[in-house]
Formats: C-alpha cells, structure tokens, sequence
C-alpha cells in the first residue's frame, strides 16, 4: 500500500529480558493522517512510541516479536539517529528541552536531516509558533508549560520529519493550552505535510484532531475506529470521556462487565 507511512504488525516489546510492555500490537498510519494511541497510564503507549524512534534500546528494552515497517522497510531495533535520519521524530512526554539555551538557541541545536532547508524550516516553524518567535531570545528555562512544549514540537520539527510521534501533549496544562497545541498540530499537517502519531490519555482532545484511534490497555488494542464511532462508543464514553469522573478509572473490560451486568438488572 503505497499510501501507508508506518504499520505496526504484532509488535511485541520487552524490557529488561523479562517484562512484556506491548504484546501483539497492530496500527497503521496512512501518510498525511493524524492518528490517536489512546489508553490510560501504564497500557503501553510511551513504550509504542520508544519502540518506533528507536529509544527504548536506551530503557534496556527490545522488540522481541513483529515489525515496524516504515516506508515499507523494517525498523525495529535500529539505532535512533538512524530512525532520525529516515525522518522520524519523537516529541517525549514530560518534553525536555535545554533550559539554559534560548528558543532560538535549542532550534540550532537540533541536528537537521540531510538535504533539508535549516533557514527554511526554522523559519517555517516560527510561522506555526508566533509565541517562539517572540520570545526566541528567552531561555527556555523561563517558559510556560504550554511555550515549553511548543518549543518541544518545534525541537523535533527541526528535524525535517515526515513523521512526527508526539506523547501526552496534553499533560499539566491548562484546557485553553491544550486546545491552541491540538490547533497547532491540526497546521503542522496542513502547512508542512508532516503524518502525526499521538499519544493521548486525554480521549476528548485527540479524538477531536484525529482522523482515526486506537485505544490501548495492558499492552494491547482493544478497540479502534474513527473519532465519531470512538466516541458513539458506550463503553468509551463511560471510561474515557469523563463520565462518572473522579472515580477511579476501571479498566475497559470491567466496564465491559459493569454494563453487561446493569442491563441484566435494569
Ligand atoms: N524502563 C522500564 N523498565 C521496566 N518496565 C517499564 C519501563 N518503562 C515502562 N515500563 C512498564 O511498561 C508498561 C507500559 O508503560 P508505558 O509504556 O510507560 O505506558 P503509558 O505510556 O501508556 O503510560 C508499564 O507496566 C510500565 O511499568
Ligand atoms: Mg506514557
């Protein structure tokens, strides 16, 4: 299939030579789509996402079973500038950026892929983030949650990605953030044509960017559709949207039961 960027088949991945993380996990993400890897914490996602870039090698974890085929050539277990440098980039959950070096000075710092533009593309990105513009000569150290991110996006933009993996955006920050990141993700596509991977435990906000979601627990996908049929999704709405919130969260199976069993009795 010429128009599919990445696919996961049966992915398997295990750390430290005993503890099995992902098992069995299948995606595929079409050049050009924004797709969601939902799931609550601790169902696997980071460890997807390290799996793709290369990373988990430094968490002394393996892919021990299936592929990850990019552009139609297997990637698993290659080291990560060599992930890098076939234009893939991670945004990483709780993002780091350098604290000490300006905006300005952490865009520099991100090694470019060859035969890419670096005045262009910085230039470009300053264009999706006018907030980096603006404050491209404060470190990064004195930026708000929401500017650190952007930076984070923007880090991993300089990369000349085709696509861009992105874990829990979302995490800490203000909804009224949260929203202007999800509008900047939605322009990263439109305006460079970057594919999108992201990670959300927040089921509302990503379901409203992406084409297509996959929802993870213990390591595997339990459910997948379009945002309307995710959503319509009882069992989605009860566990994921919110409803009956503060409660702690069931898993998706217990939901399962608990629905089965109340429209036994009414
Ligand atoms: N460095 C690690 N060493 C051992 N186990 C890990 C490591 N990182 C994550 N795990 C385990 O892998 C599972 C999935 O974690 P993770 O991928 O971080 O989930 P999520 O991102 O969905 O919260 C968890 O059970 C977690 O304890
Ligand atoms: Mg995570």
């Amino acid at each position: 299939m010429s128009d599919l960027l990445l696919r996961l088949e049966g992915l398997e991945v295990v750390y430290h030579r005993v503890i099995t993380a992902v098992q069995g996990v299948s995606l595929d993400v079409p050049q050009g789509g924004i797709v969601a890897l939902l799931g609550t914490n601790g169902a696997g996602k980071t460890t997807t996402l390290r799996a793709i870039s290369g990373f988990i090698g430094l968490d002394d974890a393996r892919v021990t079973e299936g592929a990850i085929h990019y552009r139609g050539e297997r990637i698993e277990n290659l080291a990560p500038h060599r992930i890098t440098a076939r234009g893939i980039a991670l945004v990483p959950e709780r993002s780091k950026v350098f604290e000490n070096l300006t905006i300005a000075e952490n865009l520099e710092a991100v090694v470019t892929r060859r035969g890419a533009n670096r005045r262009q593309l910085v230039d470009s990105i300053y264009a999706l983030f006018p907030a980096l513009a603006r404050l491209r000569a404060r470190e990064a150290g004195y930026l708000s949650g929401g500017e650190r991110q952007m930076l984070a996006i923007g880090s991993a933009l300089a990369c000349a990605p085709d696509l861009l993996l992105v874990d829990e955006l979302s995490q800490g920050l203000a909804p009224v953030v949260v929203e202007e990141l999800m509008d900047q993700i939605l322009r990263v596509r439109v305006e460079l044509g970057t594919t999108v991977l992201l990670v959300e435990q927040n089921a509302h906000i990503a379901l409203e960017v992406a084409d297509y979601g996959y929802v993870m627990e213990n390591g595997r996908i339990v459910l997948d559709g379009t945002p309307e049929r995710l959503r319509a999704h009882a069992d989605i709405q009860e566990f994921y949207l919110g409803a009956g919130g503060g409660q702690r969260r069931r898993s998706y199976r217990e939901v399962k039961q608990y629905r089965r069993s109340r429209r036994w009795y009414g």
